[in-house]
């Protein structure tokens, strides 16, 4: 004989209460059998249609939304809209997961660390540092390693490819210097923000009788410049500076000419062309350079790639509207040659394939050529762009 429930028996079943039950049943979701004593009786197939409505509900239907179902009156577009935001849901709630595995040091932690740096990145980076990381290798761990537990392994091997290269980034002599050249005067106080081993200052202390100071966070660049700048014997009109561009240690505008090649992108553009004009002088100038888009319709490969790499990477005319809106007046722009971008990776390729074969599972050295061969293929649909700018 088929198995019976009494309403509170079928409440159990299905872990409902007899309330919603009776409301089941008033909207003809479920249809007991009433006695005579007025109790009435479910099946077991209504046990197995309330958990079925209990499915759909949690699907996102409504009760009456679900009884058409049931009836088999399904509407098609009506069930896609909730297929399309169950899936979103579901996206969310993976994410949300990433974040808590991430937190714990588990699972896939880079995907994470470059939407936080995307959506957040302020945020990110103050999150960072009360994990304990020091500024400097949260910013590192941002925009290169993206993995707290691998990141000092990764660092290690980053920095055993650079070490050896003198170049940092894209650059050259000449475009250094053109870009020096559209300063309309004679600076006397240059401040250089991420100096690396100070190819770009050697031009500037050759061009100039200017005294400069440099910034950067990695003291072995320092150290490079400032032998360099020992040999040129030029040591006399140097101050070099181990310090954060987020922080620079100065009084306010002391320099009449500020220069960063390929590193305000580090803190942002935006905020570097607020932050640092405490440091310029009235109507002192600026130069920065900073990766672009040069095409509106870049190639998927390219496109993802930035995302990644360079969420905020903008267009030309973009970057020159800031320039307008922080209050600088443009003088100049230019687009690096492919020249000195050869400069740059071209050394680092043959540096970066010769230590792939003493550590041929590095994380940082497959990273480096694979971001080679994109500048190999497809230079041109970016490209780096020097401003020269007035402050006003
Ligand atoms: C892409 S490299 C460019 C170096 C150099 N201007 C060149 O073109 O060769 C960026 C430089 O910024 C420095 N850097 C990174 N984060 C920094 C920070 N928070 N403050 C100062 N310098 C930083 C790095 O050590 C590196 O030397």
């Amino acid at each position: 004989m088929a198995a019976t429930y009494k309403i509170s028996e079928l409440a159990e079943q299905v872990g409902l209460s007899r309330t919603a039950l009776l409301y089941y049943e008033k909207l003809n979701l479920i249809t007991g059998t009433r006695f005579a004593n007025g109790y009435r009786t479910y099946s077991d197939k209504d046990v197995q249609r309330v958990r079925l409505l209990q499915q759909l509900q949690s699907a996102g239907l409504t009760l009456k939304e679900c009884k058409a179902c049931l009836e088999a009156e399904i509407d098609r577009e009506l069930l896609s809209q909730r297929l399309k935001s169950l899936d979103e849901e579901i996206e969310q709630k993976q994410r949300a997961r990433n974040l808590l595995a991430a937190m714990l040091g588990e699972g896939d932690s880079k995907a994470w660390h470059e939407s936080a740096s995307q959506v957040a990145p302020d945020a990110h980076i103050e999150w960072l540092v009360k994990q304990g990381f020091e500024e400097k290798e949260a910013l590192r761990l941002k925009w290169l390693s993206k993995d707290m537990n691998q990141h000092d392994a990764y660092m290690s091997d980053f920095m055993q490819v650079f070490e050896t290269l003198d170049r940092w980034g894209p650059g050259s002599s000449e475009e250094t210097l053109n870009a020096l050249k559209a300063v309309p005067s004679h600076p006397h106080q240059i401040l250089e923000i991420g100096c690396g081993k100070g190819l770009a200052t050697t031009v500037l202390a050759s061009n100039t009788d200017a005294h400069i100071t440099v910034v950067d966070n990695e003291q072995s660049a320092l150290d490079r410049l400032e032998q360099r700048f020992g040999e040129l014997e030029l040591a006399d009109r140097l101050t070099s500076v181990a310090a954060s561009m987020t922080e620079l240690p100065f009084t306010d505008e002391k320099f009449d000419l500020a220069w960063a090649e390929g590193s305000a992108y580090i803190m942002g553009v935006t905020n570097a062309l607020k932050e640092w004009r405490q440091v310029i002088s009235t109507d002192g100038y600026l130069m920065l350079s900073d990766l672009v888009w040069l095409t509106d319709k870049p190639s998927d490969k390219v496109k993802v790639f930035f995302a990644s790499e360079y969420p905020d990477m903008q267009t030309v005319n973009t970057r020159r509207e800031q320039i307008g809106q922080a209050k600088y007046q443009l003088i100049a722009d230019f687009t690096l040659t492919t020249e000195a971008w050869k400069n740059y990776y071209q050394p680092l390729k043959v540096r970066a394939l010769e230590l792939l074969q003493e550590k041929p599972q590095s994380q940082a050295i497959k990273d480096i050529i694979t971001e080679v061969e994109l500048y190999e293929q497809h230079l041109g649909e970016f490209g780096y762009q020097m401003f020269v700018m007035q402050k006003f």
